[in-house]
């Protein structure tokens, strides 16, 4: 048994934490990457209070259209062709144009006047220096786009919003806030902005603006380095499991698995656990790793994972565990504990990339 359950109520809980953040923003959930790694079509129930989701390939848009999402679809890089800007239109997805050649293809293809296509998010680069238009290159871009009848939303991405005291956020900030006034003034007091992803909507509260964009939040993940999703009242919106398939007892001296990693340092108690980097559970996790076990009576034991992961299996310390009820205890790999934060730590990397990488492996539930 390896399992990935998914807990709907959480997602809509943190959406609520949200809307309770961010009050006179409407709500673009981040659901990019099959809703970071959660699954979209679980997902999208949850998100019904939602204004809007977001993704990163038209594949993505498309597929949310199918399971029945009516409400705004934002492409977050845009259009990659022509051919894409044209699918965009028929199936009424708000695009991002970032660059010349997707500004080219809205000038030469204007969609109808009812058709979501018409609203546009203009990127501004701000100083992430991965997509927008510059200080120069964005005022033409922008006009000629509502000279050609397209609402505007300027938007941007923050580089440093998880730190609040990275001196980068006040400048894009700035940036931002300034380019917002400009168009307003000089193009018109219609254009809405958009620059807050979860970080931002923590940690920069004046600065919510029209949209705001939260991803990891919504599944229960602290998006900032000085709050844990705890004390930010986020919940997990996911619980990988495994379980308990084998006991052992080594003895002092032996060492456990591939490349003899861990050697016990007096006999100990072990249990195989059924799950592995090939279920998604990462290889590199550092000696502070553990799990819980759930016994057969219903007792949580935190265990250390020993030796090195493997594809289909880890070995934990199970010297706290009685005997008789530790065969077939459920494991939880990340949930309530660990939080993905905490494995993420563990890990070297951060929630967003542990969430995404789950194999097709286990069952979700
Ligand atoms: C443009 C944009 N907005 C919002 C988000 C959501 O970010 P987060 O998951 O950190 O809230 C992302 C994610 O990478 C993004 O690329």
């Amino acid at each position: 048994m390896r399992t990935i359950t998914i807990k709907p109520a959480a997602i809509t809980h943190n959406l609520n934490q949200v809307k309770a953040l961010a009050p006179k923003s409407n709500v673009l959930a981040m659901v990019k990457a099959n809703a970071y790694g959660h699954g979209v079509a679980a997902v999208l129930p949850a998100l019904q209070q939602a204004d809007g989701i977001g993704v990163a390939t038209l594949r993505e848009a498309l597929e949310a259209r199918q399971l029945g999402w009516d409400k705004t679809i934002g492409l977050i890089e845009g259009a990659f062709t022509i051919d894409e800007w044209q699918q965009a239109i028929e199936h009424d997805i708000s695009c991002v144009i970032h660059h010349a050649p997707q500004l080219a293809w809205a000038l030469e293809q204007i969609p109808a006047a009812d058709s979501a296509t018409r609203v546009v998010w203009i990127k501004y680069n701000t100083g992430m220096n991965r997509l927008g238009f510059n200080e120069q290159t964005l005022v033409p871009a922008a006009k000629s786009l509502h000279d050609a009848g397209y609402q505007l939303i300027l938007t941007t991405h923050f580089a440093n919003a998880d730190d609040r005291s990275h001196p980068l956020n006040a400048m894009q900030i700035q940036r931002f806030n300034d380019m917002l006034s400009i168009l307003r003034e000089t193009i018109s007091h219609d254009i809405k902005g958009s620059l807050c992803n979860s970080a931002g909507i923590v940690n920069f509260p004046e600065h919510h603006h029209d949209w705001v964009r939260p991803g990891i939040m919504l599944y229960g993940s602290a998006p900032v380095i000085d709050q844990s999703a705890h004390e930010l009242n986020l919940q997990p919106a996911m619980e990988f499991g495994a379980q308990i398939i084998a006991l052992q007892t080594v003895s002092a001296g032996d060492a456990i698995g591939y490349g003899s990693r861990w050697t016990a340092e007096q006999d100990t108690k072990t249990a195989l656990v059924s799950i592995g980097y090939g279920d998604g559970y990462p290889r590199v996790v550092n000696e502070d790793a553990y799990v819980t076990v759930i016994d057969t009576n219903n007792e949580s034991y935190r265990c250390a994972v020993i030796g090195r992961v493997a594809m289909d299996m880890i070995v934990i310390d199970v010297s706290a565990v009685p005997g008789s009820s530790a065969l077939n205890s459920k494991v939880i790999l990340w949930g309530d504990a660990p939080h993905v934060d905490e494995v993420a730590v563990h890990a070297g990397t951060i929630s967003y990339e542990l969430l995404c990488r789950l194999s097709l492996r286990p069952q979700r539930l």
